[in-house]
């Protein structure tokens, strides 16, 4: 046994020495509130205090901290208190996987230095990586609660909600270190799940005997292809289940799973590859979309015939007689690479089965219907017998969007008849998930002498990996938008999805929005350039809005706010320009830049049925349930459609109680993807809350504009007639309605023309730059955003989404780039910390969508297209020069501005499995 002490009381745990003492807290002490995202000191989430200060607890052994005084997020202190009551005042909790060692990090720093300033909590906070929330409700937060400036709670009354910045009803858990992720839960005796993985990105293979290997080792079970009951397949496509549960004999990606471990978590661990009966035959590998395209490549799939899964198209009006005919024209290629979404909380769940075939699998997801489905037709079992309980969910971006752990849990737990539990280590959720696509995109514009654009082509292919995934998604989306949020006549766009022995690209926060407009904004400051116009003015000459019809047909009939988003920014734009132009008369080394993008979103799904239900009940105990099948995985679903909800039924928001995304329970709100949650799933909600209140006016004869409120099981109606008092207790049954919104659009015919989208966001962005010409070293200094979301329902929220898209853009631009087997963990790929964030300012402009529930529609991608294009252009703009592969990073900008040493770039190779290089303890 050893001795810890933890949160000032001693406590005996049965623990191996060695074992890192984050997993003793967890899994020895049950002590979850102490998040594990790396195991290697990168991440921070493990954050505890060891004798006062801050460490990672992953890189402690549990023999280094007997006799310590640990402190960890269950702490009862009022300090810490202080901080929580900040950081949920502030937003500062997303997702909340990162909460525990923030709030970790900054109780150590505020109980060291009672009044630090900005650049000791960025300090403070350098070792915590927050994938959400762009840092700056953090510091704000920390600074809070360090001044004594901490924001009363909202006082919520009746119809209040909508607009007000309100904390998320899903917070205090997240601040307290008490909500429940993926690997924070399973029934007890749950069995361990590891699956094993291809060192090969292409072979074939067989397999030995594994019932002789499975002795050997003392496992439980070893599972492969053939154990699989119902078909060894999924996929997002409903006609395209394309990817095996367990490979049969033929991998096409490294990490893709081959075999199941199960047994004891030790046993499982202990495994190597070399004590498994598995015999390679690696085959030649098709790495990138040009060997995947070359003469001669052998055919990866049979759904895609010379490795294309799948093209894209859009054409209006006649391009190349708009060029021929143009007074100025300009073109580039284009190319981005692999970006990984980096969540803080790896793959996690267990499946648990039941009686009669019944399984439940609870894990993060995105997406709990479509993992029912999933999951069932890998069991073979109907899509009743499974239910899928949601995890909170440690951030997503897209890339829990696809099972994971889902298929590969509910294998193992059919197969054993046992509970099964699993936890991806950072190195395979890494490997084997998807990724933004890397895009090659070749593209071409045209404008008259007055500026106005006047043609568009690109064609674009996007490396979607080795099994389709989200690949038709992003090659149907990018068409439409690729020519911007502009006034574009002439256009034609062409985009392939093309099959790689590469990881598998999906979903990833924008679904190659983010790419093409790189290419796109990049264009439009060179027409800029050519025609001698400023860059601001250019784009507001062109600016789609009311009444425009967009190139694949549709006019926009309401709710185009790009022009108010252009003009917020002018004055900002103007002094921005000034500025660098001051700064740089003096300075040769170090030159500033100011860099403008714009960009358009369709919210939903791109001309498909995209529907979303929800539910509420009125009890009759008294209680308003809302039934919210939308999973949050950070972004906030679960306050914004219950502020809607709240004020469309006329109640304080505090008196809703909800369920959420249990696919036992609630009614089917779709994936949270293509920022349509607070529009689809919000419209629903706010559908369902009105028809309840006309049923409990009707009730009490009421007129419409009567309010009620509830004491209890007594609801008083008041009206224009006087009160009347209805004892809830007395009906026959509980009041439920259920309301279905489905956005409209048109299907897109073969041109790409229709109505993708019910509704679009807009917004523009500048940057301010610093570029250290002799280094190629950039830092983004300021980035101002405006933002058409037409109906802030909650300005906090929305200003934790645009922070976390700009972090997430400024990484795009300039550091992120997966390479399969050389980043797969978190040092060697690396993401914005604290001190890399930019100040943010933002201007909301609300032009009211009339579908949308009050007005609302899409924020969370459209936050995150305009940030690269923007930095770029400012790079652009301090150096002449026009990158046109990203990321920007130092070594590439130094070669194209040319001159002295290059700073060195490449990186090791790593094995598949390695464990990642350790720092050190903080
Ligand atoms: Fe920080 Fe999600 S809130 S990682």
């Amino acid at each position: 046994m050893t001795a810890l002490i933890v949160n000032g009381t001693r406590r005996e745990v049965a623990a191996d020495p060695f074992a890192p003492l984050s997993d003793t807290l967890r899994e020895g002490l049950g002590l979850t509130g102490t998040k594990e995202g790396c195991n290697a000191g990168d991440c921070g989430a493990c954050t505890v205090l060891m004798d006062g200060a801050q460490v990672c607890s992953c890189l402690v052994s549990t023999a280094q901290a007997e006799g310590a005084e640990i402190t960890t997020i269950e702490a009862q202190d009022p300090l810490l208190d202080r901080l929580r009551a900040a950081f949920l005042a502030r937003g500062a909790a997303q997702c909340g996987i990162c909460t525990p060692g923030m709030l970790m990090a900054s109780f150590d720093l505020l109980r060291r230095n009672a009044a630090p300033d900005r650049a000791a909590v960025e300090d403070a906070l350098g070792g915590v990586l927050c994938r959400c929330t762009g840092y700056l409700q953090i510091i704000e937060a920390v600074l809070d609660a360090a001044h004594g400036t901490v924001a009363a709670p909202f006082a919520g009354i009746a119809g209040s909600a909508v607009g007000a910045p309100l904390p998320r009803v899903d917070g205090a858990a997240k601040v307290a270190g008490t909500e429940r992720y993926g690997a924070d839960a399973a029934p007890a005796g749950a069995l361990w799940l590891r699956v094993v993985r291809s060192p090969h990105a292409h072979a074939r293979f067989t397999l030995g005997d594994l019932e002789a290997a499975r002795a050997g080792l003392g496992l439980t079970a070893i599972l492969s292809a053939r154990d699989v009951p119902g078909r060894n397949a999924f996929g997002i496509m409903p006609d395209l289940k394309d990817q095996p549960v367990f490979a049969d004999g033929y991998v096409r990606y490294r990490g893709e799973a081959v075999l199941g471990l199960l047994g004891a978590r030790e046993d499982v661990a202990a495994v190597r590859d070399a004590d498994l009966p598995v015999a390679w035959e690696p085959l030649p590998a098709l790495h990138g979309v040009a060997a995947a395209l070359a003469e001669g490549a052998p055919r990866l799939h049979d759904h895609a015939p010379r490795n294309v899964l799948v093209r894209g198209h859009l054409r209006c009006g006649d391009a190349e007689a708009a060029f021929a005919t143009a007074a100025a024209r300009t073109e580039g290629t284009f190319r981005t690479a692999f970006v990984e979404h980096a969540y803080i909380e790896p793959e996690a769940g267990f499946a648990e089965p039941g009686t009669n075939g019944a399984m439940t699998v609870a894990a993060c997801t995105q997406a709990p219907v479509m993992d029912r489905e999933e999951t069932a037709r890998v069991l073979g079992v109907p899509d009743e017998a499974v239910r899928i309980i949601p995890t909170a969910c440690g951030g997503g971006f897209g890339g829990k969007l696809d099972v994971s752990v889902q298929p590969l849990l509910a294998v193992a737990a059919r197969v054993t008849d046992r509970p099964v539990r699993m936890v991806y280590s950072r190195t395979e959720s890494m490997a084997s998930s998807t990724k933004r696509h890397p895009a090659t995109l070749r593209a071409r514009m045209a404008a008259d002498a007055d500026g106005r654009f006047t043609a568009f082509t690109l064609d674009g292919d996007f490396n979607t990996g080795a099994y389709a995934s989200w690949g038709p998604t992003v090659a149907n989306r990018v068409p439409v938008h690729a020519s911007g949020p502009y006034r574009v006549p002439n256009v034609r766009n062409r985009t392939r999805a093309v099959h790689t022995n590469d990881t598998p690209a999906g979903a990833f926060r924008g679904f190659g929005v983010p790419q093409a407009a790189i290419a796109t904004e990049a264009l439009v400051d060179d027409l800029a350039e050519r025609l001698g116009l400023d860059r601001w003015d250019i784009r507001r000459r062109n600016a789609i809005g009311k009444g425009d019809v967009t190139p694949s047909g549709q006019v926009l009939h309401a709710s185009a706010g790009l022009s108010e988003c252009l003009d917020a920014l002018k004055p900002e734009w103007d002094e921005m320009l000034a500025r660098v132009a001051a700064h740089n008369a003096t300075h040769a080394r170090h030159r500033l830049g100011a860099g403008i993008a714009c960009m358009w979103y369709g919210c939903g799904n791109t001309a498909l049925s995209n529907p979303s239900t929800m539910r509420i009940t009125l009890a009759r105990d008294g209680t308003i349930t809302l039934f919210n099948g939308a999973v949050d995985i950070g972004q906030g679903s679960s306050t914004v459609i219950a502020q809607i909800v709240a004020d469309a039924l006329g109640v304080p928001i505090a008196v809703l109680r909800q369920v959420v995304g249990d696919t036992a329970l609630t009614p089917d709100a779709g994936k949270t993807s293509a920022s349509r949650q607070t529009f689809v799933s919000g419209r629903a909600a706010q559908d369902a809350a009105k028809a309840l209140r006309a049923r409990i006016l009707a009730l009490a004869n009421a007129g419409d504009d009567a309010r009620f409120a509830l004491d209890g099981t007594r609801l008083a109606v008041s009206g224009a007639d006087g009160m009347r008092v209805l004892e809830l207790s007395r009906l026959n049954s509980d009041l439920t309605v259920e309301a279905r919104y489905d956005p409209p659009t048109v299907p897109l015919d073969a041109d790409g023309q229709g109505v993708p989208y019910a509704t679009y966001g807009f917004a523009a962005q500048i940057a301010l730059v610093r570029v250290d010409t002799t280094l190629g070293k950039v830092k983004v200094e300021e980035i101002v955003v405006a933002q058409d979301v037409g109906r802030a329902v909650n300005p906090l929220l929305i200003a934790g989404q645009i922070h976390g898209g700009v972090a997430q853009g400024l990484g795009l631009a300039l550091m992120e780039e997966f390479i399969p087997g050389r980043t797969e963990n978190l040092h060697d790929y690396l993401i914005p910390t604290a001190g890399d964030m930019p100040r943010i300012r933002i201007h909301l402009i609300e032009d009211p969508e009339p579908e949308g529930p009050f007005g609302a529609k899409g924020v969370g991608e459209p936050a995150l297209v305009p940030t690269a294009p923007a930095i770029l252009s400012a790079v652009r703009h301090a150096t002449g020069v026009r990158m046109t592969e990203v990321p920007v990073l130092p070594h590439r900008l130094h070669e194209r501005i040319g001159g002295g040493e290059p700073p060195p770039s490449p990186l090791p190779s790593l094995s598949f499995g390695a464990e990642p290089r350790q720092r050190g303890a903080k």
